[in-house]
């Protein structure tokens, strides 16, 4: 069984590269996977994730590609000779595309000899609510039907997994079945506040209906202890 230390995964949302060496300087003996995000990513770039690497880091790349199917199996392919242990794609790009991607993963790290990280799909946005949703989708449909409805379609398409919102675990579960990958931000620690997530639950909650991994970003990074805030997420976790 895989270690609570493990299940958590730092977003890694900084706009200061030094920050951000500090800060996995800090959590490194607790931390195993950070997440690098669209900022981290645009600001930095490629360099900065070989040194998360370097310091036998797993890294989450969190780009959420949405393009034309050959764009993303290139996007795909290059994040595979990154050696991250997990990149998404937005479900919405459609079937054609997931498959692109799973299959440019599969090829290029059979080619290069490496693991293949987890192509995970992402469903409905986690600061989305239902009305929202149906508002800005103009639709009657309810959240939790699209978002069960990506997530059988990520499976079908040969995804590992899906990013999603804790509230979703259940119905993905019932779906998608146990060896299915669900990795969940919108948790927030009993403590923290919610900032703009919605659809939330305590990183405890989550991992006792079922998440693989929790994704929690400004409470650790924005905190002036980050190591007492990872400390006191994994203590909530194991009293529960
Ligand atoms: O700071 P916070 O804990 O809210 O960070 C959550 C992280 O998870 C952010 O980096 C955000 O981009 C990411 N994320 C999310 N919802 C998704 C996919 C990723 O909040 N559906």
């Amino acid at each position: 069984m895989m270690a609570i230390s493990e299940k958590l995964i730092v977003a890694l949302d900084v706009a200061n590269l030094n920050y951000a060496y500090r800060l996995v300087g800090q959590l490194e003996d607790f931390v195993q996977t950070f997440k690098i995000g669209s900022q981290f990513f645009t600001s930095f770039g490629p360099a900065a994730i070989r040194m998360l690497l370097e310091k036998q880091k797993r890294i989450f790349l969190d780009l959420k590609f949405h393009d034309i199917p050959n764009t993303v199996a290139c996007a795909a392919e290059a994040a595979t000779e990154l050696c991250v242990d997990m990149f998404n794609v937005h479900a919405a790009g459609g079937a054609a595309m997931m498959h692109a991607a799973a299959e440019a993963a599969k090829l290029k790290a059979e080619q290069l000899g490496v693991n293949k990280p987890l192509v995970l799909g992402v469903t409905v946005l986690t600061s989305i609510e239902e009305k929202q949703f149906q508002r800005d989708f103009e639709t009657t449909r309810k959240l939790i039907d699209q978002v069960s409805y990506f997530a059988e379609l990520a499976q079908r398409s040969g995804l590992d997994g899906v990013v999603a919102s804790p509230r979703e675990i259940d119905v993905i579960r019932k779906v998608c079945g146990g060896d299915f990958v669900i990795v969940t931000p919108s948790v927030r620690p009993v403590w923290a506040v919610k900032n703009n997530q919605r659809r939330v639950m305590t990183p405890a909650e989550a991992i006792e209906r079922g998440a693989n991994y929790i994704v929690v970003g400004r409470p650790i990074y924005a905190s002036p202890n980050p190591k007492e805030a990872v400390v006191k997420i994994f203590q909530e976790i194991e009293k529960a």
